[in-house]
């Protein structure tokens, strides 16, 4: 029973927890008082994803799937309809910030050690959402049905061919012979609806088990083990207002950057709107370059490291299997890189570049010394997790604080 019984909330909360929630998630959940600019993007990220969605929402009302009709309808969207140019920069423009959100907030999981015990599943649903984001923005990029659009899919489609049945594997996928309306339709129906359905659910699974748990810091101390005498962490500040202020300010920044991008670059240079997608797809003619969007890079490049198309499938797949499994290859006794050895410290500064030069060697074409970089950096990029487990647990770690440092 709650204690307001005369109030109007007094009355919901006897039929629904809602103060009790949002004491739990708000007011009363205490987060670590060191938080740094790091721990910004996971609510940037959630803001980037509540833009998709909304200007999505908008784009679709003028939008048209179908082979005929979506190159122009773009062009409508663009030209004609009121404010249609900003919605869709704004998506345009805001799949980029989502990635580069997304990708420094994995860095700083890895940086402080974010993923291991208890947070382990916090970094699966993590990482679930990571591949819903990709297969998202794939599927978003095709709509247009410009020339890369056409075929990117088709460079994407095909990869699946190389899995047993990879024939009729592939023609299911795309619902014809080969890539048209119905692929289109059906890419459609995906980005719009199922996949950002899926991608919401796993963020609010995401910040359940976060809360579950409580969340980690730059010093990887558990501020859950000193408590005053009302039982409250002495390292951690209530997060309703705190860091709901705080965070205020890492929105206000980012978006700063987000529109100037969006005014003033909202190509991007070819790198997030690819000057070959203002043409219309044409099935009978294959662009000089085939190459993706900025932040697909990376493993574009690993795929493109191997002669045998097979292998460079598996390698690229196994890239990405193997964030999974970070928690359990990372024998560290301590979380935050901070207190971890030098080979730890080195390896992570070395992994962190080398993902920047393989993004960008994907864009590029793979030739000469691209070539050349990009299988040495795939070999850095297998070697960080692969000998993890060995350099994290022999190298000599320092000693972690009691407290938190720093945010008093
Ligand atoms: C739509 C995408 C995502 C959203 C909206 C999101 C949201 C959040 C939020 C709000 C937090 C708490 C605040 C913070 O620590 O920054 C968080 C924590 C965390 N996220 Fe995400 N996240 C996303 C994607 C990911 C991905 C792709 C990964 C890794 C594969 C990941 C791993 C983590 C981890 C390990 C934590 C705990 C960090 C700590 O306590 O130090 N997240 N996430």
């Amino acid at each position: 029973m709650s204690k307001n019984q005369n109030t109007l909330m007094g009355w919901i909360d006897d039929r629904l927890p809602v103060t009790q929630t949002y004491e739990k998630h708000m007011s009363k959940y205490y987060a670590p008082k060191n938080f740094n600019f790091w721990y910004f993007f996971g609510v940037l990220s959630m803001l980037m994803l509540a833009n998709q969605i909304l200007t999505g929402i908008w784009l679709t009302m003028n939008y048209v799937p179908s082979a005929e009709g979506a190159f122009a309808s773009v062009e409508y969207i663009m030209r004609d309809v009121e404010w249609g140019w900003l919605l869709r920069y704004m998506h345009s423009t805001g799949a980029t910030f989502f990635f580069i959100a997304v990708y420094l907030h994995m860095m700083r999981a890895v940086l402080y050690g974010s993923y291991q015990k208890p947070r382990e599943l916090i970094w699966i649903f993590g990482m679930l959402i990571y591949l819903a984001l990709m297969a998202e923005a794939f599927m978003g990029y095709v709509l247009p049905w410009g020339q890369m659009s056409y075929w990117g899919a088709q460079v994407i489609i095909s990869l699946f061919s190389v899995l047993p049945y990879g024939d009729a594997l592939t023609e299911w996928i795309r619902g014809d012979f080969l890539i048209s309306g119905a692929t289109l339709n059906r890419f459609f129906a995906l980005h719009v609806i199922a996949v950002p359905l899926v991608l919401v659910m796993l963020v609010v699974l995401h910040l359940l088990a976060l809360h579950e748990v409580g969340s980690n810091n730059p010093d990887g101390v558990d501020i859950k083990k000193l408590k005053d005498e009302n039982g409250k962490p002495l390292d951690g500040v209530p997060f309703h207002p705190y860091y709901t202020v705080h965070d205020m300010v890492g929105i206000v920044v980012f978006l700063m950057i987000f529109c100037t991008v969006m005014f003033f670059f909202p190509e991007g240079n070819g790198f997030m709107l690819e000057y070959a997608n203002f043409e219309p797809a044409n099935g009978l003619k294959t662009p000089e370059h085939i190459a993706p969007v900025w932040y697909f890079g990376s493993f574009y490049s690993i795929l493109r490291a191997f002669p045998d198309k097979v292998l460079g499938v598996i390698a690229m797949a196994a890239a990405i299997a193997i964030l999974f499994v970070l928690p359990w290859l990372d024998r560290s006794p301590v979380k935050s890189w901070r207190y971890k050895g030098w080979i730890s410290k080195i390896f992570i500064l070395v992994f962190a570049v080398t993902f920047v030069l393989l993004t960008w060697l994907g864009t590029q074409p793979a030739t000469g010394v691209n070539l050349i970089l990009a299988r040495v950096g795939t070999a850095i990029y297998f070697a960080f997790f692969v000998l993890m487990p060995f350099y994290s647990s022999m190298e000599k770690t320092k000693p972690v604080p009691e407290r938190v440092t720093g945010g008093h």
